[in-house]
């Protein structure tokens, strides 16, 4: 059949694209990956030494504001941002209404969005200052309604944020002091929990910022854009892969049952994959991969558990798969997720907690995306078109007359 495509607009061609594979929705001067060299870079600077030298906050700053901040700017940053931890304390009653055993990340996008209601001057998303103070309000507030849903989740009265704490200590601090005992942070943990947060913290246009771009696109109030982001995040193909990893090593059990697993991973007459493998943009190898497995070792070594089975089984997962044709030959690496569910779990992370702090440390992403829209002069409602396939034109027939 020949496809009659009409209304083509002013560039005049069409083009069909799944997946937007090879189609770029907008442009941006926040994050660059090439995924051949398997380089990310944050408005220039490269992961692996923001890794090293910066602390989120840091990072937060220079995704916003586009620098990395001086001691004054940072101070004053970090400020800001522990003085709006706190949410109002209706927002408590919203926990209320779900069922106690819901999943976090349902609370969080039903919270999340809920916080527009608490911020009238928030849907005024053409004045940059209210941009940046609802910038603000999410970076603090995500961590405590992430701590709530937890909490909630567990039975648990809610832990309320404590200001003294950075802003990774201040997150285990919520989900782990009870009113019986408070939580002693550990540096170790603090600075692997800070690096997670760092390296899942932007990621150009994947899923959940594509989405929040879209749904922004038509002016929409950002903590209904951020629940939006939430929303797309939760899928396991997205931020709900270490979640799985982690699933899928504690049925592997034991590494002998590794091959077993491959082969069911390249059998193509089921849908199984390996989870934390592969990724659509890195085709050598994910630099965030390579990181987490560094701090798996240094929040193994630090609890004493070095030969811990999981860790064993990823390690060895690991090597068979990268000497194996299949894997070899489509691309597939492990990702970032394939070592983070371990070293979260080590921290004593909840795996039903893992994709809420993916959605945690990717709202400065969503943000940051989502203001550099509103911000561009040629930002235009995202509408895509599509390629109609169904029937032709035909005319209605009464029901009495239909077989
Ligand atoms: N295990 C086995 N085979 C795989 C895997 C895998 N994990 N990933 C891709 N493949 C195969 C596909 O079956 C396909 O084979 P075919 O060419 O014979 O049809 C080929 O590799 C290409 O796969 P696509 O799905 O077309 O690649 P795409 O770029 O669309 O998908 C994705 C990327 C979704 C990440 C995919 O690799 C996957 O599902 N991985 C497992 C889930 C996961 O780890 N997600 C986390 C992503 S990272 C993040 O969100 C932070």
């Amino acid at each position: 059949d020949v496809i009659d495509i009409r209304g083509l607009g002013k560039y005049g061609i069409f083009t069909y694209d799944p997946g937007y594979q090879s189609t770029a929705s907008c442009s941006s001067k926040i994050t660059y990956i090439d995924g051949d060299e398997g380089i990310l870079l944050y408005r220039g600077y490269p992961i692996e030494q923001l890794a090293e030298h910066a602390d989120f906050i840091e990072v937060c700053h220079l995704l916003y504001y586009g620098e990395l901040p001086s001691q004054e700017q940072k101070q004053e940053f970090d400020s800001i941002i522990r003085h709006h931890t706190m949410v109002h304390d209706q927002v408590n009653n919203f926990y209320r209404g779900f069922r106690r055993d819901a999943h976090p990340m349902a609370s969080m996008v039903g919270v999340a969005g809920a916080l527009s209601a608490f911020y009238p001057d928030s849907g005024d998303v053409s004045d940059p200052r209210h941009r940046e103070i609802s910038a603000h309000r999410l970076l603090a507030k995500v961590p405590t309604i992430a701590a709530m849903s937890y909490k909630y989740n567990t039975g648990q009265p809610f832990a309320y944020p404590k200001n003294s704490l950075s802003y990774a200590a201040n997150f285990l601090h919520m989900m782990f002091s009870t009113p019986c005992e408070e939580y002693v942070p550990n540096p170790v943990m603090v600075r692997a929990m800070d690096r997670i947060f760092t390296l899942h913290a932007d990621h150009e246009q994947n899923a959940s910022t594509s989405t929040v771009r879209l749904a922004g696109s038509s002016g929409a109030n950002p903590f209904a854009c951020i629940a939006s982001g939430i929303a797309s995040l939760w899928g396991p193909a997205h931020g709900g892969a270490n979640e799985a990893v982690l699933n899928m090593l504690e049925e592997i059990g034991d590494v002998s049952k590794i091959p077993e697993l491959i082969e069911r991973a390249k059998d193509k007459s089921n849908p199984f994959r390996l989870m934390g493998f592969g990724h659509r943009v890195y085709k050598n190898f994910d630099p965030r991969a390579n990181l987490m497995r560094q701090t798996c070792h240094e929040v193994l070594n630090e609890l004493g558990c070095q030969d811990d089975r999981l860790f064993q089984i990823a390690l060895e997962l690991e090597r068979i798969a990268l000497e194996d044709e299949y894997f070899i030959e489509k691309k597939l690496y492990p990702n970032v997720d394939f070592y983070s569910g371990i070293v979260l779990r080590a921290i004593g992370i909840p795996t039903n907690m893992f994709t809420a702090i993916f959605a945690i440390s990717r709202t400065i992403g969503w943000i940051t995306q989502w203001n550099e829209m509103i911000a561009d002069p040629e930002q235009k409602i995202g509408r895509p078109r599509q390629l109609f396939l169904g029937p032709k034109k035909r005319d209605f027939v009464p029901i009495s007359q239909r077989r």
